[in-house]
């Protein structure tokens, strides 16, 4: 593995020794993916979990019409394809790469053991779901009080402590996403996201370069988020 330690850092492995983590990460398959393969879909049965060590995936869901609607962009540390374990049916949103990715999958079988052979690890499971709960109860908070620009400018900063990168003038985000992908996240239509990355750019906040985008004045970007 060569980005172990990014691995290793999830809640799965937080109360094992090195000698437990790396057997556990030995038992566990390594899974790569292109750009824009899926990983599976929505409503499939699914009986494993992924810890991502390199790469994004995305998590959405489809209306019976087409539309998308993205519920998370994950990066290298995180975990999913749990929660069909922890309420058994199907997987409740689509995973695929948005960028070349590398995961490591386990088991369901084998989560169960590890749970069952030291309860603290469920402790630190749980402390990750509630941390995505909250999350997701925010984004729907801002989906309903907030307008698109504020929630572009959220998008923006939270893809920066995933993906961000330090430079001169700011933080450069390789979010990787398409503008519609964007737009999707954001649950806006692409020409709204596009206008208020463009009134953002204008201002001088951010500078737009392909699926990159480069943070210039963080103050003014939460300011707006808020
Ligand atoms: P599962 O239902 O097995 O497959 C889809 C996965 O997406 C799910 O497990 C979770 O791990 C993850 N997931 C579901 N809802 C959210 C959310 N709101 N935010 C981030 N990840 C999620």
């Amino acid at each position: 593995m060569d980005n172990e330690s990014v691995v290793l850092a999830a809640p799965l492995f937080a109360t094992m020794d090195e000698d437990e983590r790396h057997s556990l990460v030995a038992s566990m398959v390594k899974v790569e993916l292109n750009r824009g393969e899926v990983l599976f879909d929505e409503g499939e049965n699914g009986d494993r979990l992924y810890i991502i060590e390199e790469g994004k995936i995305k998590l959405g869901s489809s209306s019976g019409d087409g539309r998308e609607n993205l519920l998370a962009i994950l990066g290298p540390g995180e975990m999913f394809g749990e929660l069909s374990l922890f309420d058994p049916g199907p997987r409740s949103l689509s995973a695929s790469a948005v960028s070349d990715s590398v995961l490591y999958e386990l088991e369901h079988s084998a989560l169960v053991r590890v749970i069952e052979e030291r309860p603290a690890v469920a402790k630190h499971l749980l402390t990750a779901l509630a941390r995505r709960l909250r999350r997701t109860n925010e984004a729907l908070a801002d989906l309903v009080f907030s307008d698109v620009p504020g929630r572009v400018a959220k998008a923006l900063l939270d893809l920066s402590t995933r993906f961000g990168e330090r430079v001169d003038e700011g933080i450069r985000v390789a979010h990787d996403l398409t503008q519609e992908e964007l737009a999707q996240l954001v649950g806006a239509s692409r020409e709204t996201v596009n206008k208020a990355l463009a009134d953002f750019a204008g201002r001088g906040w951010v500078r737009r370069e392909g699926r990159a985008v480069v943070l210039l004045d963080l103050d003014r970007l939460e300011r707006r988020a808020r």
